[in-house]
């Protein structure tokens, strides 16, 4: 290994791999005068928008009435439809399908966290789609045929995490057979634009807001895990997550901390809006596994990624040990001298351990609810990606279950 600009570069022999482009639509409004640019916005869409809303935060805190004012101001007819849940449905996917057909929309605004944007972006593409989207779309992987309608999308982001507020994600649960599936639409179903007003996250339960910080962790550490070239996108991965550290701790210790929370909904932003996978074959088995812990114990995502987190990535570990010393010198600051590689990679991976304790995030699936008789039914329905160290097969998914149950 060799040191540049104070900073370990793995193997100086490789070349970065992959060919990419890179295009994202998205115009991003950021700070707490953000919700103003709703106004000049309306000017380019339609006159009848879908409103998208959750469970009844953003009545309780005022955001709803704010955005509502906007929107009638600007003249606009606002069709609702209130009851996002948490981990969006199919069955209410249907229902957002069928209401949006009916009153014959014309764009969608979605006003929440992730869960809003990702089913608003389920309804855009499926309201014109002749067929079975769910099985089009979610169980096969397309997209929407070329030249077919989709509905635009604004996004008002309440919670700090997915980054489905700027990226094409759209993660649906098919309820009735415990089955959450996650696909990733092309750039039509990107949200036009993102308002991002670090005062809105203010009101999520800590508990909610914690289970942001790892899933946002966790996006960065799905994309930095793979490969072992020098590629520009790791070093990206490695600010970001040494900045989510430092903010995460200062929100833990006072939720009001206007900076930590603005820190970490721009570092949500930039982990998951398709930069910092440039050039990258990427990992996401923990959030495959995620997803399948989620539709059985409907545990909110971001626990379930840190609940199997540590049995993963010590058997990752093992595959990508040099790519596992860098990320513990240069997010943990773990200090090298007298230590094996081995070492050093594994007091990286106890310092993430260390973190994850002090934040306060689950670290066996126990905790989240999962019980030994879920395991066998968990690991069916986890789909495997190749991509990462590991190439895992359906026993090591029910081994790194098991590992985690204590
Ligand atoms: O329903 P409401 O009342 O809005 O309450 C929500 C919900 O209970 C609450 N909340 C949100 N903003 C609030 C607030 N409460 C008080 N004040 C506010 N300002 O927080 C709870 C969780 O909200 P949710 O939107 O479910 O959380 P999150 O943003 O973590 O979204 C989770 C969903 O996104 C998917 C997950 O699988 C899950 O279904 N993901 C989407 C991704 C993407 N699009 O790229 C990637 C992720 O890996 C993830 O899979
Ligand atoms: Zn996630």
């Amino acid at each position: 290994m060799r040191t540049f600009v104070g900073v370990k570069v793995l193997t100086p022999n490789h070349i970065m791999q992959g060919n990419f482009t890179y295009y994202n639509p998205t115009k991003l409004y950021f700070g707490e005068e953000s919700l103003n640019k709703l106004k000049g916005e309306l000017a380019n869409f339609g006159q009848t928008v879908l409103l998208n809303y959750g469970s009844g935060s953003v009545k309780r805190n005022g955001i709803y009435d704010q955005v509502m004012a906007i929107l009638r101001e600007g003249g606009k007819t606002v069709i609702e439809n209130p009851g996002v849940m948490s981990n969006p449905t199919l069955e209410k996917l249907n229902e957002g399908i069928r209401i949006a057909r009916e009153h014959k929309v014309d764009w969608i605004l979605s006003l929440g966290g992730g869960s809003v944007c990702d089913y608003s972006k389920g309804v855009a593409a499926s309201a014109y789609f002749e067929g079975d989207y769910w099985q089009s779309f979610w169980v096969e992987g397309n997209q929407p045929p070329k030249g077919q309608r989709i509905l635009p999308i604004g996004c008002i982001l309440t919670m700090a995490g997915t980054g489905s507020e700027m990226n094409g994600g759209s993660v649906i649960t098919d309820a009735a057979n415990s089955n959450k599936l996650g696909h990733v639409f092309d750039s039509r179903l990107m949200p036009k634009f993102a308002i991002l007003n670090p005062r809105f996250t203010m009101t999520v339960p800590v508990e909610q807001m914690k289970a942001g910080i790892y899933d946002i962790m966790n996006h960065i550490m799905e994309q930095y895990f793979s490969d072992f070239d020098d590629n520009t996108s790791d070093y990206l991965s490695e600010g970001l997550m040494s900045s989510l550290i430092v903010a995460s701790r200062a929100a833990v210790k006072n939720p009001q901390d206007y900076e930590a929370r603005s820190n970490i909904m721009w570092t949500a932003t930039w982990a998951l809006n398709t930069l910092i996978k440039c050039g990258k074959t990427e990992d996401w088995m923990v959030h495959m596994i995620g997803h399948s812990l989620g539709a059985w114990t409907h545990a909110p995502h971001g626990y379930t990624l840190a609940s199997v987190s540590m049995a993963y990535y010590r058997r990752a570990m093992e595959k990508g040990l040099t790519k596992f010393v860098r990320f513990a010198e240069n997010v943990w600051d773990i200090q090298p001298e007298g230590k094996s590689d081995r070492e050093i990679a594994q007091a990286g991976l106890e310092a993430l351990k260390n973190w994850m304790r002090e934040i306060g995030l689950p670290l066996t699936i126990t905790e989240i609810g999962a019980t030994p008789d879920m395991i066998d039914h968990i690991v069916s329905t986890t789909v495997i990606f190749p991509g990462g160290y590991l190439d895992l097969t359906p026993e090591d998914i029910k081994a790194i279950l098991k590992d985690s149950l204590a």
